[in-house]
Parts: structure tokens; sequence; C-alpha cells
């Protein structure tokens, strides 16, 4: 997270859409002159949709600040945590609600962050925070949500616990379909609120399951394993018949596929992407070419590893004519 953070929300059609509902859903609740603040608020996309209330954004990396700035959203160019919040504490301000999206995983000092937090929540207040999902992660054998940024995977039950030590409680969890499969937690303080349904049924789901057991975590690497496997056979065949491979979008979960598999430009020729800061530069570790996404149809490669299998439905639909032209699809998982 600094000056060129190169991840910018609104790239994705399909986040914003997403991040407009996730904002109606919260409104519905919420009282007019109530207060909102995002922990790690990126380019506006989510608070744009909050500019009538009294909302804070905190964002430490300067280029996803500077566009919230544009658009007229009140964002704060600094990591979220007690020193920073100093201003607002200053002033006897909290708030109604604490949202974080894909952020919450990414802060290794939970023990701070949770403290921060609740020195700017209202007694009735309400966290909300989405984040990639472990039983996604292991259905789908999506081992490629484990990268540098993501230092969690939460499940139903880590977060049920991790409630309790701070007289927290969970009070409704949502399943969501974006980044390959999150949850969406809402908690509050202890007896505040009526706990939903949904928190026991999917506590309930995960004991069933044997989540938090270690042997899903051993089952789970076993099927990394497989998965390695059969991905490297199916390239190995590809190149085989003198075809040719490139990568659909330098994601960051495509670092963690690349390495592990030891996939590099003996396989894939280069990384097609459309955020223009990673443009010219070189996949992390196996240092594959990433080009503009603007040269994709000019060099058309006959299979196209996508990297970005999170936003197939957005891809797919736009992308129709690369099928039409005899272009295939490749991902690790099933897509
Ligand atoms: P992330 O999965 O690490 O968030 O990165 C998403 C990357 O995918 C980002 O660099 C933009 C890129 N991308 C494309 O190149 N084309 C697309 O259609 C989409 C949705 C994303």
């Amino acid at each position: 997270f600094n000056k060129n953070y190169p991840f910018y929300t609104s790239s994705s059609k399909s986040m914003i859409l997403h991040f407009k509902k996730y904002a109606k859903w919260i409104k519905k609740k919420l009282k007019k002159n109530a207060s909102i603040l995002e922990i790690g608020s990126n380019d506006g996309t989510f608070l744009q949709n909050f500019k009538n209330y009294f909302h804070i954004g905190f964002e430490p990396s300067k280029s996803v600040h500077d566009v919230a700035i544009k658009r007229n959203v009140k964002s704060i160019n600094k990591f979220f945590n007690l020193q920073n919040i100093n201003f607002l504490i200053k002033k006897k301000i909290k708030f109604d609600v604490i949202v974080g999206s894909n952020v919450i995983c990414h802060i290794p000092n939970q023990n701070n962050l949770i403290k921060t937090m609740l020195k700017l929540l209202k007694e009735n207040g309400k966290i909300i925070f989405e984040e990639p999902y472990l039983g996604s992660m292991y259905k789908k054998i999506s081992y490629d949500q484990i990268y540098d940024e993501h230092i969690f995977i939460f499940s139903v039950n880590a977060i049920n616990k991790i409630s309790k030590l701070f007289d927290l409680e969970l009070i409704d969890v949502l399943e969501q379909n974006t980044h390959g499969g999150s949850m969406r937690y809402v908690v509050g303080r202890k007896n505040v609120r009526t706990v939903s349904k949904n928190v026991e049924n999917i506590l309930k789901r995960e004991k069933n399951l044997g989540q938090d057991t270690l042997e899903s975590c051993i089952k789970f690497k076993l099927n990394c394993e497989i998965s390695k496997k059969k991905l490297v056979e199916k390239i190995q065949s590809i190149k085989s018949r003198g075809k040719k491979i490139a990568g659909y979008a330098a994601t960051s979960k495509s670092t963690t596929v690349l390495n592990y598999c030891d996939i590099g430009t003996n396989y894939i020729d280069c990384i097609f992407d459309t955020t223009k800061e990673k443009i010219g530069k070189y996949s992390p570790g196996k240092h594959i070419p990433i080009i503009s996404y603007d040269s994709f149809y000019n060099q058309l490669p006959d299979y196209a590893y996508l990297f970005a299998w999170n936003h197939k439905e957005e891809i797919f639909k736009k992308e129709k004519e690369f099928i039409n032209k005899g272009g295939r699809w490749i991902s690790h998982v099933d897509i």
C-alpha cells in the first residue's frame, strides 16, 4: 500500500455494481443523519454512494486516494490506526457503521485494528465487512487466495470467536459471490441486537464439514498438489501442440499460481492487463511481461489463462469475440 498502489476497485464493472447494491442494503437500515467510516476506501467506489451522509474513508495509497478525492469522497490519505484517528477522537466523533471490504484480512494486527474500531463505534453501531471466505477457498481449491496481502482467510467460526474476545457479537453473515466466494460479516456490541439465524446455520455447516480441523487443512494441501499436477499437464499438452498461451489480467492471485506451479515464459508469453501502472512491468518471481490489454486482439493467443477468474461473468460477456475467433479459456479453478 504505497503511493503507486495499482489496484483500482472501479476497474471492474461488476464490483462497482456490487458496491452500489451493498450500499443500498446498508442504507435501508440507516437514519438520514447517520455516519459511516470505511477502512481502505480505495478510489471511493463504495463511499461515493454515501455522499449525502457524514462519511470518511481511510486510504493509505495515494494513487487511489487521489481518485476518491476527485469523486468528492472524503478520503484521508493515511492508514487506519490509533494514531491516525486522533483527530476524530478529539472531536468526539463516533460512527453508526464502520465498513471494510477485502481489507480486514490484509491487516496483520487484528487486536489493534479492533481496538481502533471500538474507539469510534457508537454503542449501537455496526462493523460490517466482506472478505474472501475459507469455505469457498477449500471448495474451489482456489489456493491463489493465499498471497502477500492476504494475511488471513476468515471463516464464520473464526470471526465468531474473535468477536467474543472483544465483547462483540457476530449478528449476521451473508454469503457473497465476489472475489471468488466471500462472506459478509455484521458485528455489533454484545447483547445490543438480535442475532440472525444465518449465524447459527453457517456455524453448524462449518462444524459438519469439519472446516476448522487440521484434517481439513491437510486435505486442502493434497487438493492443491493434485490441482497443480493437472494444470501443468494441461499446459504442457497445449504447448506440445504448438499453441500460444497468454495470461488474462495480472492479478495478485496469479503470482501464487505462477510461482507454485512453476509456470514462466516457457509456457505463457505475456499477461494482458487494463491497469496502467502494471503495463511494462513483469509478474513477480516468474517475470512474465505484462502488456496492455489494448493489444489483446492484435496478438490473439490460442488459449487465455483467466487469472481474474473471479470476474469471469463480466469477462466472458465482454470477450465473446475471443471465443468466436477460436480462442479458449483455461484456469486452475472450474470456470
Ligand atoms: P486483483 O484480482 O488482484 O484484484 O487484480 C485484478 C486485475 O485484473 C487488475 O489489474 C485489473 C485486471 N483486469 C483486467 O485486466 N481485465 C478485466 O476485465 C478485469 C475485470 C480486471
